[in-house]
């Protein structure tokens, strides 16, 4: 290995010319910056749990009007990334959002992309380029950059969800930005999920030799993900992953330009390991409880806890019940691999 020069080795007089000229020499950074073998990750492995979130998020409730808070979202700052971070990992954003009986959260578009992943309550909808879209627990709901969304609340309890943005990339380029807008409640379209998109392999005969569009379907039911992932487990070994990745049903690609999201059943008693990638990632806990090993480290998750992931880790995780667990996962693979660095370690 090189033996780089440092920045005390030069003289003072050319540390302060090139400090004037806003240059600065690469080589006592050059580690920092590309180290051997492996990333210098600051992301850390980490729980927020669903018994300290779910309190917190109701007294937001209480101290803050949603006419205050435009969206009233609870940020998780993953640990390793500093108290102000608005940073699961590196590349995720996530909030846990409430919305109160009839209130309302109004139009607006966005440069970064969001999903919704429903966690709690009933009557909550989410209205996204004109289509109304129910909010049940475990539901996958995308607002992609630019197309216009809104919330709303129809039922009796607070409901909530965590929402996941590629803010954090966006951000990093200095294109983040919103557009306010009017509410699209009078141009309702029905759930493409139940009409137009009912079953996988079958599409709209007239988007055949069209361009296809980049986001058909909007909402991807908890109901029927569950149901293929336990139809799924029957006939998947013992040795592989009962996982399905959600994607756009006129392409067959990730659904998102940047994060990528998948479902997976973890089998009574089953350990899975998951491949070793260099995207990072968040799991959401659905149903079930397990533990997670990332890098060594033991989280105990249970239902509606949520946890990241850094690049590059090594992970287990177990299910030591006798009932199935559930988990929902972000990654930022779609991005790495468009990007051309992303890579799986055997
Ligand atoms: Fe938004």
């Amino acid at each position: 290995m090189l033996e780089l020069g440092t920045l005390e080795e030069l003289p003072r007089a050319y540390r302060e010319a090139l400090s004037n000229h806003h240059l600065a020499p690469l080589w006592p950074l050059m580690r920092a910056a590309l180290p051997y073998d492996m990333p210098i990750r600051r992301a850390r492995p980490h729980l927020w749990k669903w018994t300290d979130v779910r309190p917190d998020l109701l007294r937001a409730g209480e101290l803050t009007p949603l006419e205050k808070a435009e969206r009233r979202v609870l940020i998780l700052a993953n640990p390793g990334l500093g108290p102000d971070s608005i940073r699961a990992t590196p590349s995720i954003f996530i909030g846990m959002q409430l919305i109160l009986p009839g209130e309302f959260a109004p139009t607006h578009k966005h440069s970064p992309s969001a999903i919704r992943m429903v966690i709690e309550g009933e009557g909550g909808y989410t209205i996204v380029r004109g289509e109304k879209c129910p909010m049940e627990k475990g539901d996958l709901i995308l607002t992609p950059s630019g197309l216009w969304h809104e919330h709303g609340h129809e039922g009796a309890e607070p409901v909530i969800w965590m929402d996941a943005l590629d803010l954090p990339v966006v951000g990093a380029l200095e294109c983040a930005y919103a557009v306010e807008g009017k509410s699209q409640t009078g141009s309702n379209q029905p759930d493409a999920s139940q009409t137009r998109y009912l079953r996988a392999g079958l599409v709209p005969y007239s988007s055949l030799g069209q361009r296809r569009p980049d986001y058909p379907l909007i909402r991807y039911p908890w109901r029927d993900v569950r149901e293929a992932l336990v139809a799924m487990s029957g006939v998947v070994d013992r040795n592989s992953m009962v996982q399905l990745a959600y994607i756009n049903p006129e392409t067959g690609a990730e659904c998102m330009p940047i994060l990528g999201f998948s479902a997976m059943m973890l089998r009574p008693g089953e350990t899975a390991r998951p491949i070793r990638r260099s995207s990072s990632a968040v799991l959401h806990c659905i149903e079930g409880q397990g533990e997670a090993l990332i890098d060594g480290e033991t989280i105990r998750f249970a239902e509606s806890d949520t946890f990241a992931t850094p690049t590059h880790a090594e992970i287990e995780i177990l299910n030591r019940t006798s009932k199935p667990a559930f988990l929902f996962q972000v990654d930022d693979a779609p991005m790495q691999r468009k990007l051309g660095f992303y890579e799986e370690f055997q």
